[in-house]
């Protein structure tokens, strides 16, 4: 039931102060072979995605875009201090602190899932897997637009794969109901929530609407749940601690770029495999912000360090089908 191949939803890093680089790295990261000239702009109307803006806040943009660009262009010259590369992208117009107000969580919070529920798992395990090529396992990236509504992104993901797993059926679910519906158990829509206490409610609200049924608009609505529409249940919600927590735990800090513990986490985040690249083991990772943003949509983090606490509160259902 542990087996490291299937689809674990992860929660992700808070960066703070001097997680700022990582995160900003992570989300500009990616997109290294798009050409500059592209993105430049052409018009005050058209600096990036056809965005429109004023005279005035253009020139701002602009210089924060330069800013941005400044910074890629160095971390790209120093390839070989870095073992990634970065690169424009929808966000390049905004700071960081702008970023940060509109995608993710604001307060801090502690999600850790030190009192989870055991996972023993024996192996053996492969060395490498893509649940992307293994068949239809996972949904398109979403977007989850200016709402900070990562966690129910990596809910439906998650659910998503797991049920697609089980009865190879890929369903796409609603984000919105949980959003809308899920706050008695310590969610709080656009604000924030966590994956594992949004698998809680799904298990005990009796079940999730699908997409069509259920569709997602980016802000805080209420609850619509209608339960004979319901189309995806969970029997069981896992927070994986021992031994994976452990095991990813096992070569703490290298990085100073993000902080790692549970209290500064503040994204969330649908691992779907996992491998190995010139001995840098990394996790395959799904992201909600579009799937032109990073590796068109997905981005790759060094696995086996909690990189940016990512092994602080993972966990993942055990849906009913
Ligand atoms: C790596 O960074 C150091 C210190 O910042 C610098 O001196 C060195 O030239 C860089 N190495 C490469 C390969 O870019
Ligand atoms: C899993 O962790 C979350 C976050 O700390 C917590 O709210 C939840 O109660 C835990 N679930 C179990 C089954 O222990
Ligand atoms: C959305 O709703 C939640 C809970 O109902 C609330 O805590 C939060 O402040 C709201 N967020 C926004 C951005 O309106």
């Amino acid at each position: 039931m542990a087996s490291i191949s299937r689809p674990r939803c992860r929660y992700h890093r808070r960066c703070g102060r001097k997680g700022v680089h990582l995160l900003f790295l992570l989300f500009l990261g990616g997109l290294s072979f798009a050409s500059a000239s592209c993105f430049l702009p052409s018009s005050p109307s058209l600096l990036q995605n056809n965005k429109q803006y004023s005279l005035e806040e253009y020139h701002q943009r602009l210089q924060i875009f330069l800013s941005n660009k400044r910074r890629i262009d160095k971390h790209n010259a120093d390839a070989g201090n870095h073992t990634f590369r970065m690169g424009l992208n929808q966000f390049s117009d905004m700071t960081f602190a702008e970023f940060r107000k509109k995608f993710l969580w604001r307060e801090p919070q502690d999600c850790s899932a030190t009192k989870g529920n055991l996972v023993r798992s024996t192996g053996p395990y492969p060395s490498a897997i893509d649940w992307r090529k293994k068949g239809n396992y996972v949904t398109p990236v979403k977007n989850q637009g200016p709402c900070g509504s990562c966690w129910t992104f990596s809910t439906t993901g998650c659910l998503e794969s797991a049920i697609a797993i089980a009865t190879g059926k890929l369903l796409e679910l609603s984000e919105q109901q949980l959003v809308d519906c899920a706050q008695a158990f310590n969610n709080h829509g656009c604000s924030g929530g966590l994956p594992s206490q949004a698998f809680e409610y799904i298990l005990y609200n009796g079940g999730l609407m699908d997409e069509d049924g259920y569709p997602y608009h980016a802000s805080n609505g209420t609850c619509k749940f209608q339960p004979g529409k319901a189309v995806a249940f969970v029997k069981d919600v896992v927070n994986i601690t021992q031994p994976w927590g452990g095991k990813i735990r096992s070569a703490l800090p290298s990085s100073s770029q993000c902080d790692k513990t549970p209290d500064k986490v503040n994204h969330a985040v649908l691992a779907v495999g996992f491998g190995e690249e010139e001995g840098l083991p990394y996790w395959i990772v799904k992201n909600s912000w579009g799937a032109s943003w990073g590796m068109d949509g997905y981005f790759l983090i060094e696995r086996g360090k909690n990189m940016c606490g990512l092994a602080d509160c993972a966990s993942y259902p055990v849906p009913r089908v």
